[in-house]
């Protein structure tokens, strides 16, 4: 791996981009292109001028490694083990990659003075109640996911890099497989679909989580370069507006695709609501995943858009 010294004329920013090819990072290799050099990594790739680079989360050495060569102003980190049920069978690789990778990456962040920005979930929290959860809720994870994901926030933490860390729920990308995609497709092939109505929570597009990203971390660095005493950096909840079930998901999903196409074949006359019990998995979920935004809302000035906003322009790209 070559060394480079920073080149940051004009306020351009460097950044290294972890996990490109995930949901998030797909749409964050978009977003994050207007605020300078990004540098895009899956597992490894060789750049025309840091050459051999490891995006590899698995090896913490390379991955350390890879940030002294790139020197970034800013590590934005969407790569992630986000199989939550296989994560109940192989704790230990779930446990590298959610929290010492974010461990190392904040290391590395806080030597060179850098930015880490990093995406966690509610499964943090253990799901009881009714009321949107706040950034300063006890978290109490359910889930060999949820664990992992609370170390490496709170690894983070303890580092002393700047950080953001945004908390999201219900994730969906336009590009691939996703959960709307499978109902339209099911709803079309079987007469009755039986879907779960005791999870709420709020569906949000990694477009969404995306372009916040890309806005905040704008922000928080020129706040920041502006008034030293300024600190936005932390946790916070960031998901679409609005509340629903993945019953209520996969109706408006048909109703929505009947209605922008009308001549939609679809078959299912009934989409039945069914507890969590029905569908044993073997990580348990949570069932309250509702999360309070007002802190990012009001700490950066940005409206969250209802979650049936996103899935519509989905929907209208797709069906
Ligand atoms: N999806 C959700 O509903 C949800 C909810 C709350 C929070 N989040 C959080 O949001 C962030 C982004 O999630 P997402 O939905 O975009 O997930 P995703 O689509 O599963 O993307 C995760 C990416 O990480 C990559 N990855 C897996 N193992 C890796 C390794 N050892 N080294 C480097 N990359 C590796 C995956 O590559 P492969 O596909 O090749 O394995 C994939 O590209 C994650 O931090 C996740 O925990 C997601």
């Amino acid at each position: 791996m070559k060394s480079v010294s920073p080149v940051n004329s004009l306020n351009r920013l460097r950044i290294l981009l972890l996990g490109k090819n995930g949901q998030v990072g797909w749409e964050l290799q978009r977003s994050l292109a207007p605020l300078g050099e990004v540098i895009a990594l899956d597992r490894a790739e060789t750049h025309p001028i840091y050459g051999e680079l490891s995006g590899d989360l698995s090896n913490l050495d390379a991955l350390a490694a890879t940030v002294r060569a790139v020197r970034p102003d800013v590590i934005v980190n969407a790569a992630a083990h986000t199989a939550v049920d296989r994560a109940e069978s192989e704790p230990d690789l779930a446990r590298t990659l959610n929290a010492l990778a974010p461990g190392v990456l904040a290391d590395e962040a806080q030597k060179l003075g850098a930015w880490l920005v990093h995406y966690s979930t509610d499964y943090v929290f253990d799901g009881s109640g009714d009321q949107p959860w706040r950034e300063t809720d006890a978290p109490a994870p359910l889930s060999v996911y949820g664990r992992t994901k609370l170390e490496g926030e709170q690894r983070i933490q303890a580092s002393g890099a700047k950080h953001l860390i945004f908390r999201t729920s219900w994730v969906y990308g336009a590009r691939g497989g996703n959960f709307a995609k499978t109902m339209l497709r099911l709803a079309q092939e079987r007469d009755r679909l039986t879907v779960i109505d005791d999870q709420f929570g709020a569906p949000t597009g990694a477009e969404l989580l995306a372009d916040i990203t890309a806005q905040v971390t704008a922000q928080a660095i020129s706040r920041m370069n502006q008034t030293a005493s300024e600190t936005l950096q932390g946790i916070y909840h960031l998901a679409a507006g609005g509340e629903t079930t993945w019953n209520g998901y996969a109706r408006h999903v048909v109703a929505e695709a009947l209605r922008l196409k009308p001549d939609l074949s679809i078959k299912a006359q009934e989409i039945a609501a069914v507890p969590t019990s029905a569908f044993p998995t073997p990580a348990v979920r949570p069932h309250n995943s509702r999360l309070d935004t007002q802190k990012l809302q009001s700490a950066f000035g940005l409206v969250l858009p209802p979650w049936q906003q996103g899935v519509n322009r989905m929907l209208a790209e797709t069906v």
